[in-house]
């Protein structure tokens, strides 16, 4: 359970309120761990900054932050169709899509040029790398507590199906491709996923991967708003809500409000997976692309929320290039 060479990134807060909260922590004793805990991807499977990208980061980063908005936009449209698509629709599903996707092709398949723009963009630049990271964490959190409530089901001799709400889920992307890993290891049990979303061509997006996938029997897609979670779903619960790329968003009563509902919507014995970006060297950067202004949170305001939503067990890491927190908060 306990993946060596990630672990220092893991916190765990439980019931009383940590005094630090500081990123590097020791290592909990692994004995100590729960059952699933949230450094669950093997070390070489996230991204991470080699010396040479270090080197080149220390003279383009800063460029990037001074650059005016317009050359930014014009540089990133004109040498990239990944790039252009974050600028055109920068925090959609369709902008994180096209980081998102960087290797379900090889980097030079559109052209010489795009291609040297693309490993600038994709890999160089930490943002598409970083969300890359939160979604493997994602869907590998998203896996193992999925098995585990699988496994309590089967210990009850309960056929109930595993309920999933994704807030604001976009393509659901991370859940589509967990429900795709555990049919490969032939998952037998009933599993259904409701994605919320506002944007409808977010919907649309997800659910012809989820076709493609080929399970989109499981899926349920609802156009509709996070603020509306208190009265979307009179008298159902859920086992795991996943809130990534929404909580970015909310000022923080909005978030807390949001978090109450989810915890309101939770089964006794299950868990939010939320995350949120954490202060870093490409703010300035990030904003010029035209990506919505971003609350910017350290894992301890983060966690914060949690408490105030009335989470008692959260436990966090933060992704390897230090761009996103995500938290696994159990009820
Ligand atoms: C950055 S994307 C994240 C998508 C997905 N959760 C992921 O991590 O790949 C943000 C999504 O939140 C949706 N969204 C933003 N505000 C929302 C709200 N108040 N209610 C429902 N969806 C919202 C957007 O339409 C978009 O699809």
């Amino acid at each position: 359970m306990f993946s060596p060479g990630v672990n220092q990134n893991v916190h765990r807060h439980k019931g009383d309120r940590c005094a630090s909260c500081a990123i590097q922590l020791p290592a909990p004793r692994p004995e100590r761990l729960p059952a699933a805990p949230v450094n669950v991807v093997p070390d070489g499977k996230l991204e991470r900054n080699s010396v040479i990208t270090k080197c080149v980061r220390l003279v383009t980063v800063p460029l990037l932050n001074v650059l005016p908005e317009p050359v930014i936009k014009t540089m990133m449209t004109r040498s990239s169709l990944d790039a252009s698509t974050v600028v055109a629709k920068g925090g959609s599903a369709h902008a994180l899509e096209a980081m998102y996707t960087r290797y379900h092709r090889t980097l030079f398949s559109r052209g010489p040029w795009h291609g040297l723009a693309d490993s600038f963009w994709h890999h160089v630049v930490a943002q598409p790398r970083a969300l890359r990271n939160r979604l493997k964490i994602v869907r590998q959190i998203l896996k193992t507590e999925t098995t585990r409530l699988i496994q309590e089901c089967q210990h009850r001799g309960s056929s109930e199906p595993v309920r999933i709400l994704s807030i604001a889920g976009g393509s659901s992307r991370s859940i589509i491709q967990t429900i795709v890993d555990l049919k490969a290891e032939g998952l037998e049990h009933p599993l259904k996923v409701v994605t919320v979303d506002k944007d409808q061509s977010a919907l649309d997006l997800g659910a012809r991967l989820a076709q493609e996938a080929g399970v989109s029997c499981h899926f349920h897609w609802i156009c509709g708003s996070a603020r509306d979670m208190g009265r979307l779903f009179p008298g159902k619960k859920f086992h795991l809500i996943e809130i990534v790329g929404l909580l970015d968003y909310l000022s923080e009563p909005r978030a807390v409000r949001l978090l109450k509902d989810a915890l309101a919507l939770l089964n006794k014995g299950g868990a939010v997976i939320a995350a949120n970006v954490i202060p870093n060297a490409e703010m300035p950067f990030v904003h010029k692309t035209g990506w919505p202004r971003m609350i910017y949170r350290t894992p301890k305001d983060f966690l914060a929320l949690f408490e105030r939503a009335g989470f008692s067990n959260t436990e966090f890491m933060v992704e390897p290039l230090g761009v996103h927190c995500i938290a696994i908060a159990r009820k």
